[in-house]
């Protein structure tokens, strides 16, 4: 008896490609996340066939590169000159070695991405319930031009595949076509493949005249029509992959939705082939789902999101986000307008606001990136803020360094951590502070420049201006009356409220500005602290 499983799958995937007007050979280019030649051994690996071959030609070296990466088990086989289908086989039988008459061998074309496992596995078992020395896989469609017909006896018996270039008027109106899939016997097969002659139209040896061979020599040979002739449209040009690239989008979106899946928009919702989705997910519309990406339950995603290869924990929420190779954790809120890059991990119930741009940066469980912020090469603790417009500093133009911030530490709006530099548990920075030395656990760090008040300077310098008529209906006095107009930069006394804020006695050690050329003495601006932003 023979085994229900086959012992060989040979993939042909020699061809050139022309129509695809491309470098990149025709069966590397990608739909749905995987290259057309990744799609078809995936649906042949449910055969679980104890050997592949994929025969590979133009741009061979492209098309073994990607298997030894992706499919290292397949074994390329150089067709060097395409001589035809049958041809490729030939060679591709000679590189697997030894088989017995009875073994099966599954042939198929490279370029076929909407080919169903079902579809393979139902073509094998009719192979092998008839005892068949050949079975063709065939469609049925409108327009048969360009395909190999089914030619049919009497009876509905197969008596042979004509090309259309070879057929005549009549064979021409066969609506049956070859759909270039195949379940073989290798005795026959190769017996029959001994036998091809170059006598045809295009001078090549066809694999299709192996089924004629076999019924004139008395073999079984049987013909299984495809339920969707869809499935067998091979991808010649770019037009083709689109719509292969649609066919795939609405198979993949509606078994989501099947397994519980919300997807409000299917026709702008792209999810790759690799993609993994929990069950009560809702995925909002112009979303790309690429990778490996996965979304645990009661996550909700986009409108607007494209994630490559990112983790969405239990859930979450991810808003017109751009993040790749990230990690986000349960109950997390990311979006609008987050850009996470790789080597980003945000914790339990985090956040990662509008205009956050995440790069490297482990953020601890409850943090939180509310705005306008840059993270790189960062590690934060647990429960900490980080201030709107908050750079981590990380690249001094030669190398890049690492910050590390602890837990339940606040970090003042406009602070710049200029790594390498670390922030204890629970301290905090002062807005607008250029942070460049470690803060100690519980710490105050500021960098306090005193504000300068030069009165009446709209006025003088500004006269006539809407500025200056506000200010006078404010009740400020004309030009000359406050100050010394001929020094209207001298720098005045610090007001009283200033003054009166509290600076940690530290202060002084947090920049050292003897090393810091850019950041001189006297700046404007205030070292505000936080929940001291009520003082004017
Ligand atoms: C082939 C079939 C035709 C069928 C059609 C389905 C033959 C002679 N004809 O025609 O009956 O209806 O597929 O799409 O088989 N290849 C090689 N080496 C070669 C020649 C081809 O590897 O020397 C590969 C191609 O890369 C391609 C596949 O075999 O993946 C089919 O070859 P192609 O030239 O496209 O055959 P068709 O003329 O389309
Ligand atoms: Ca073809």
């Amino acid at each position: 008896m023979t085994s229900s499983r086959p012992v060989a799958v040979i993939i042909l995937a020699a061809g050139e490609g022309k129509r695809m007007r491309s470098t990149r050979p025709k069966v590397l280019h990608h739909i749905a996340g995987r290259s057309l030649l990744h799609h078809v051994l995936s649906a042949a690996g449910a055969l679980a066939a104890a050997r592949t071959a994929v025969v590979v030609g133009h741009g061979r070296e492209q098309v073994a590169a990607m298997l030894a990466e992706q499919a290292p088990e397949v074994v390329p086989v150089v067709q060097d000159r395409q001589h035809g289908t049958g041809h490729a086989v030939r060679v591709a039988l000679a590189a697997l070695g030894e088989l017995a008459p009875g073994d099966t061998v599954v042939v198929l074309p490279g370029d076929t991405p909407l080919l169903t496992s079902a579809t393979l596995t139902a073509l094998v078992a009719q192979h092998h319930a008839r005892a068949a020395a050949a079975t063709v896989l065939s469609a049925v469609i409108d327009d048969a031009t360009g395909y190999g017909r089914v030619v049919r006896d009497g009876d509905g018996a197969v008596r042979a595949i004509v090309e259309h270039r070879d057929a005549d008027a009549a064979t021409a109106t066969i609506r049956e076509i070859n759909t270039g899939v195949y379940a073989f016997a290798a005795g026959p097969l190769q017996t029959a493949l001994a036998r091809l002659t170059r006598d045809n139209a295009q001078g090549e040896e066809y694999l299709t005249d192996v089924v004629g061979l076999l019924v004139a020599a008395g073999q079984p040979v049987a013909a299984r029509v495809v339920d969707d002739p869809g499935e067998a449209g091979g991808v010649n040009d770019r037009v083709q992959l689109a719509a292969a690239g649609r066919v795939l989008r609405d198979r993949i979106v509606e078994a989501a939705m099947r397994a519980g899946t919300t997807v409000v928009d299917p026709r702008t919702t792209w999810i790759d082939a690799d993609v993994t989705l929990e069950p009560d997910t809702t995925i909002a519309p112009n979303t790309f789902l690429h990778g490996r990406t996965h979304v645990a339950r009661g996550a909700v995603i986009g409108p607007e999101c494209t994630l490559t290869d990112t983790t969405v924990g239990a859930g979450a929420t991810v808003l017109r986000t751009t993040a790749e190779r990230a990690e986000i954790g349960a109950g997390a809120v990311v979006g609008p307008y987050s850009h996470l890059r790789p080597g980003t991990r945000l914790g339990r119930e985090g956040k990662i606001g509008s205009f956050v741009e995440t790069k490297s940066a482990d953020l601890g469980n409850q943090t939180k990136v509310p705005h306008l912020a840059y993270v790189g090469d960062a590690v934060v603790g647990e429960r900490s803020n980080i201030g709107c417009t908050t750079v981590f500093v990380n690249y001094d133009g030669v190398a890049k360094h690492r910050t590390v911030i602890g837990s339940d530490v606040r970090i003042g709006s406009d602070t710049m951590l200029v790594a390498p530099v670390t922030v204890g548990d629970g301290a905090y920075t002062g807005a607008g502070s250029v942070i460049r030395e470690d803060v100690p656990p519980g710490a105050l760090a500021v960098r306090e420049g005193r504000q300068r008040i030069i009165e009446g300077w709209v006025s003088r310098r500004r006269p006539g201006s809407p500025a200056a008529r506000a200010a006078a209906a404010a009740g400020v006095q004309a030009p000359g009356s406050a100050g010394d107009p001929e020094h209207p930069d001298e720098m005045p006394q610090p007001s009283a409220a200033e003054a009166a804020v509290p600076i940690p006695a530290h202060q002084g050690d947090v920049a050292h500005r003897s090393e810091l050329p850019h950041t001189g003495e006297g700046e404007a601006g205030i070292a505000g602290i936080p929940g001291a932003g009520s003082r004017t």
